[in-house]
């Protein structure tokens, strides 16, 4: 395996920020895997895991490891009357894995179409779209320990699968590699129309014609219509989590602003982030290189050879103002680095 010195990670970050890894490698197996992580340990050098970047945004040049995980591979484990087990290796691209299993009749993924990113990235944030995450369908995953080199399996409920959110960032965080993600899927589609786009987008449409790979195709549709694509625009989808507040503070501001879009959360609500900033002024925003996307107030976009600092710095101010008007702190969902 080789170890590049002073690589540029522009096209390895899908908001396009030109920056220096001191070290950078790209991994095809978990031996690699261990061979990375021994370089690192014999320099006491930092590093960091990396799938497409799409989660990722780099303020300055990064002076550890920068380990690309490149593993491949798809295989049916296990059948039952209900289910297909399909384990999917780390480096697999998301969007791929679920036209296969589509392909291939294993059901449940089709909502989470067009998510950009990896297998091994999807179960650290639970990734979720259009009224699925992907906790309905995790059955086990593996993960390399980094501090032992071992391989452990972990179920579904080790992995504390909430709303953007898992062990592995948390308690785990810089503790394990996913490796591979198993899958159990269904043999038999249930379209999950939940969420109002998606049904909107589907309304003509008899029952009966309403299969996996419609929907697939219906929400490819709308994130193309309202979420740049990487490739040719800087984008990391949405920068902030959609805040959850208490009841209380909901309906406060509902009296003031009638028209806030939430939806209920557990004990409280779940706000969209975009309509605040929206309504804070900021979509279509501009300055320089960096700003808001003109169909999505979510998404912070690079319009060419914007900094990370530059992105870094617009976020913060929207963090702000959003605080000042609303008096809610939004959080980054992006990794910042
Ligand atoms: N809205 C505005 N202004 C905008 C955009 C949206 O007011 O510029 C309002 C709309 O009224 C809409 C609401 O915000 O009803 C929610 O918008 P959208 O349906 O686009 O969803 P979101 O809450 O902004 C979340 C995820 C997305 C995921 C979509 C669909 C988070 C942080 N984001 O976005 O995930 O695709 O739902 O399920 O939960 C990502 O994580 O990168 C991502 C794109």
């Amino acid at each position: 395996m080789l170890i590049q010195e002073n690589v540029n990670l522009k096209k390895f970050n899908t908001f396009h920020i030109s920056t220096l890894a001191k070290y950078f490698c790209e991994v095809l197996s978990v031996e690699d895997l261990l061979e990375a992580l021994a370089f690192c340990q014999e320099k006491n050098l930092p590093f960091i895991l990396i799938g497409q970047g799409s989660n990722l945004l780099f303020r300055q040049n990064y002076t550890g490891l920068i380990i690309e995980l490149n593993i491949k591979g798809i295989e049916l484990v296990k059948t039952t009357t209900e289910h297909f087990y399909v384990k999917a290796q780390c480096g697999e691209n998301w969007h791929s894995f679920v036209q296969y299993c589509l392909g291939h009749g294993y059901y449940g993924l089709e909502n989470l179409s067009l998510i950009p990113g990896t297998v091994g990235a999807a179960p650290v944030q639970n990734i979720g779209a259009y009224g699925v995450e992907i906790s309905e369908f995790l059955h086990e995953l593996e993960a390399l320990e980094i501090s032992s080199g071992k391989l452990l399996t972990f179920s579904k409920d080790e992995c504390q699968l909430s709303y953007r959110h898992s062990i592995f960032k948390a308690d785990w965080k810089d503790r394990f590699v996913i490796t591979n993600v198993t899958f159990k899927l269904l043999k038999t589609a249930q379209p999950n129309l939940s969420y109002p786009a998606l049904r909107d987008a589907l309304k003509d449409l008899a029952e009966d014609k309403v299969d996996p790979q419609t929907i697939s195709n219906a929400v490819c549709n709308i994130r193309m219509s309202k979420l740049p694509d990487p490739a040719s625009l800087g984008n990391a989808g949405s920068f902030f989590w959609n805040p959850i507040i208490p009841a209380e503070k909901f309906l406060s501001l509902q009296q003031i602003y009638p028209d806030i879009v939430a939806y209920p959360h557990e004990e409280g609500y779940k706000l969209a982030a975009a309509w605040l900033i929206d309504k804070a002024g900021w979509k279509g925003y501009r300055e320089g290189d960096v700003g808001v996307h003109k169909e999505h107030a979510l998404v912070l976009v690079n319009f060419g050879e914007a900094t990370g600092k530059e992105l870094y710095d617009l976020s913060v101010r929207i963090q702000q103002s959003v605080l000042e008007i609303f008096g809610i702190k939004l959080h980054p969902e992006v990794r910042i680095i």
